[in-house]
């Protein structure tokens, strides 16, 4: 998949790009904050000057009002015959402008706002990490600044195929450079070419926490560490309107193994912006056993869906099962769409933290937490007792791996074909339930599950 496009950057043709947008390269009138200053030799129009110039977030300021929008612009690094770096090109379709000099402290700034060109030049494969349905991840190391990065390779082909596909990178793309936060992975840049498009980003070096947490049972207090930082990731996308739609163990990686405070989040292949009308690219997605209700049941919904991955996680943690287990595919997303969790009987969760369990599990959306409302919970707020956190026990592996789900042409077909006003019951089995009433609600589960599945409109699923 990798190394299809040995052809220097000149080959790729920038008027077929689908990253570039519209934007102008000389402006005025810039709200202008420098971050560097230097004296360098710039090329515009074939003439040479030599001069101070600074760079900004989004501009440089090539004179007193006359600055260079590089948002989108496309980047080459140049270098010389012994392939050591001496400046770089900005372009964008009808302009162009080279720098010379001593420029490398502008190449990071430059990279997070343009489209860069030539890959190849730039880094070193070290391994392949990982590989899903639309991309290969990499282990990759940077020839600009020796630093690990991951690249996430994404071939053009499939776009002709659907086009769900090329608009769910563009999302991810400009929601990755929207938001930093340290339990964020960290966007780094995308390169450009005629079959490929790659995403740079920070390595994570501790692994996923599936992973991490393969024959772990962990304390409370690592939960409370993990759920604060998880929660403090999804609050700023939440505060910013996106919602991430595939919040599982695979989907959270670590920077440093075993610090879970250096939880990340990964994957913003399915996130989108909440909205009232609920007109999503992709309304029936994500991962069946870790999906909030509301998306199977087709029913609107908005930035919750998240708390309640959130809240299967917490489960996961806490009892080191999942919530709706099964032999098949089709019965875990009948468990999840009915909601039904049954909550062990355990010593060894508080009371707090069942209660903030509960609160995140919470099958009506409106009386489900916030991502605010849980980093508030008096037991995220507890002192957390860090002698206890080495307290490491092992515990059985557990088999399951599943894919995110995307129903194809879903817009108005729910699989199930259940209204919205179906009469399904959801309960959270407090530990306090009588086991005749559990009984009661087994039966009317049961009937309902195979009432689903006699259903004729059981669509094919297509994992993304
Ligand atoms: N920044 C990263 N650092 C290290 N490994 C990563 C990084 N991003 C992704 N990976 C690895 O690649 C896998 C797939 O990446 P992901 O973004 O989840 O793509 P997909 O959409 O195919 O699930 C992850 O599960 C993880 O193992
Ligand atoms: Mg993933």
């Amino acid at each position: 998949m990798l190394l299809k496009n040995k052809q220097s950057p000149q080959h790729f043709d920038i008027q077929k790009s689908i990253l570039s947008t519209d934007s102008q390269f000389w402006v005025s009138n810039v709200n202008f904050q420098s971050i560097s200053t230097s004296f360098l030799t710039v090329k515009s129009k074939e003439i040479m000057k030599e001069k101070n110039i600074q760079i900004g977030v989004q501009h440089i300021r090539y004179s007193k009002n006359k600055f260079i929008c590089f948002t989108n612009a496309f980047l080459t690094i140049l270098r010389n015959k012994k392939q050591e770096i001496i400046g770089i090109q900005l372009q964008k379709i009808e302009n162009k402008i080279e720098v010379y000099g001593q420029i490398q402290n502008w190449i990071g700034i430059l990279m997070k706002e343009c489209i860069s060109l030539d890959f190849i030049s730039n880094y070193n494969i070290v391994q392949l990490i990982g590989s899903g349905s639309t991309a290969n991840v990499y282990q990759v190391r940077s020839k600009i600044d020796g630093l690990d990065c991951a690249i996430k390779v994404f071939d053009k082909e499939q776009f002709d195929q659907d086009y769900s596909i090329k608009q769910s990178i563009l999302f991810e793309i400009q929601y990755l450079k929207l938001l930093s936060h340290p339990n964020i992975v960290k966007y780094l840049g995308v390169y450009e070419s005629n079959t490929q498009i790659i995403i740079i980003l920070e390595y994570l070096a501790g692994g996923d926490l599936k992973s991490n947490l393969e024959d772990k049972q962990i304390g409370e207090d690592q939960i409370k560490i993990i759920m604060k930082s998880i929660l403090g990731g999804i609050e700023q996308m939440h505060k910013l309107g996106i919602f991430h739609r595939d919040i599982k163990k695979c989907n959270i990686m670590l920077r440093n193994q075993n610090s879970y405070d250096s939880i990340c989040l990964i994957d913003f292949g399915l996130a989108e912006k909440a909205n009232q009308e609920n007109n999503y690219l992709f309304k029936y997605c994500g991962t069946p056993g870790c999906v909030a209700p509301e998306i199977l049941r087709k029913q609107k919904y908005g930035l919750k869906v998240d708390i309640y991955s959130v809240g299967i996680l917490c489960y996961q943690l806490m009892f080191q099962k999942d919530p709706f287990k099964s032999n098949t595919t089709k019965e875990i997303i009948v468990k999840n769409f009915l909601g039904n969790i049954d909550l062990p009987m355990t010593t060894s969760i508080s009371k707090n933290g069942i209660n903030f369990l509960i609160g995140l599990l919470q099958i009506d959306p409106k009386i489900r937490f916030s991502a605010t409302q849980a980093l508030n919970h008096s037991f995220l707020q507890d002192k957390i007792t860090l002698s206890r956190n080495n307290n490491v026990s092992y515990k059985k592996k557990e088999s399951i791996k599943l894919k995110p789900i995307i129903y194809h042409n879903s817009r108005n077909i729910s699989p199930y074909n259940i209204s919205k006003t179906s009469p399904c019951k959801f309960y959270l089995k407090t530990q306090r339930s009588t086991s005749s009433k559990y009984d009661k609600l087994q039966n009317e589960s049961t009937k309902i599950v195979s009432k689903s599945f006699l259903l004729k409109n059981y669509q094919k699923m297509n994992t993304k």
